[in-house]
């Protein structure tokens, strides 16, 4: 591409300039005394970043003790059963952050001798584990000098720089990862790196926010491009939008007389991969035709008030529809593998929000 083509970050800004503004901000105005922060514990770090991926620090409030009480160590992940594991995340969202937590603590204890790597470059290598959370890890852990890059920086540093690239193209998100990454001295000590790595996340947390940034609280607001031009609404231009699409699935909940619930173990690939769900179909109309063929005579069904629930790409309209089923009738194994569930075994499973919700809901829970 000729260099008057290329879409141009302003005018770089003095790297140490920046860099000393977030750590002083950081120290005086960011956030302390969150579980995770204060440790050099590397286990500990990479938990609370895979966990914060995607999900509100309040939330993981509530998780991060939980299941460190359950696995303190490395050691004690890797030799749960996933199941396990998927049920002490059940509720957090996006179940590929646990089935990958599980697999890369096994991948810690079998190829690193139960210690996480030091370097960025070797911790990218472990299941799960992006560029980004690779930095963190290092930078919290180790001080290594390498800079973070998740979402809310991107929006950061492309208002700071004025970055013009098309972030949906990779090419452009790679000279962001420059860019970014130009900012951090290379001499920088191990608390400067602490307090700069929780200073952009605290940034673009709690001042640099998507609409109407608090610019008047900015420790970067003398530096930053697109404020200088009023031009923070810009930042960062992204082409690529997310389609989001409504789909409809009927819920079969076979109730036993003892109250117990039939949920099955999901597939291994898709929405709620390997949680356990109630068997799902697209219309009514299959729903009702397999539980004739299950028990050989029509039964009555409840057609209960439509949930909806948000994934990131898809609206799902939940139709639960629920029969009470004969204790003296064999399961399809259509319908396996799968067990049958009271309220009180609830929490020791994987389950989706809305399976649980309404579980809990229907049972009085
Ligand atoms: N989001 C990602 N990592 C974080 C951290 N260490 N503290 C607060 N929010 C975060």
């Amino acid at each position: 591409m000729a260099n008057a083509d290329r879409p141009r970050a302003g005018p770089e800004i003095g790297q140490a300039a920046f860099f000393e503004a977030v750590v002083r901000w950081q120290t005086t105005h960011g956030r302390h005394g969150l579980p995770w922060q204060g440790t050099h514990n590397p286990y500990r770090v990479w938990l609370s970043e895979i966990m914060l991926q995607q999900t509100q620090v309040t939330t993981v409030l509530d998780y991060y003790p939980r299941f460190l009480a359950r696995f303190p160590d490395v050691q004690t992940l890797a030799a749960a059963e996933l199941d396990e594991v998927l049920a002490l995340w059940s509720g957090l969202g996006y179940y590929s952050r646990a089935r990958n937590l599980h697999a890369c603590a096994r991948q810690v204890v079998n190829d690193w001798g139960g210690r996480f790597p030091s370097r960025a470059a070797a911790l990218q290598t472990l299941q799960g584990i992006g560029r980004s959370t690779a930095a963190a890890i290092a930078a919290f852990c180790y001080g290594e000098p390498v800079t973070i890059l998740d979402g809310n920086v991107k929006r950061v540093l492309s208002r700071l720089l004025a970055f013009e690239g098309d972030l949906a193209q990779a090419a452009q998100e790679r000279r962001l990862w420059d860019l970014a990454q130009a900012q951090v001295p290379s001499q920088a000590g191990h608390s400067e790196m602490i307090a700069y790595t929780q200073g952009l996340m605290d940034l673009g947390a709690t001042v640099c926010h998507r609409s109407r940034p608090d610019c008047l609280l900015c420790p970067a607001a003398d530096l930053c491009e697109a404020r200088s031009s009023a031009r923070m609404a810009e930042f960062p231009v992204r082409t690529r939008r997310l389609v989001r699409r409504t789909e409809a699935w009927w819920w079969l909940v076979l109730r036993r007389a003892d109250g117990a619930c039939w949920v099955q173990q999901r597939p291994a690939r898709g929405i709620w991969a390997g949680l356990y769900a109630f068997p799902v179909y697209h219309t009514a109309t299959e729903a009702k035709a397999a539980l004739e063929a299950a028990t050989g005579y029509p039964v009555a069904v409840t057609e209960h008030p439509v949930v909806r629930h948000a994934l990131t790409h898809r609206d799902l309209l939940l139709h639960p529809l629920e029969c009470d089923w004969p204790a003296t009738h064999q399961l399809p194994e259509a319908w396996g593998p799968g067990q049958w569930l009271d309220e009180s075994r609830a929490d020791a499973l994987g389950l989706p929000t809305p399976v649980r919700s309404w579980l809990k809901g229907r049972t009085g829970g």
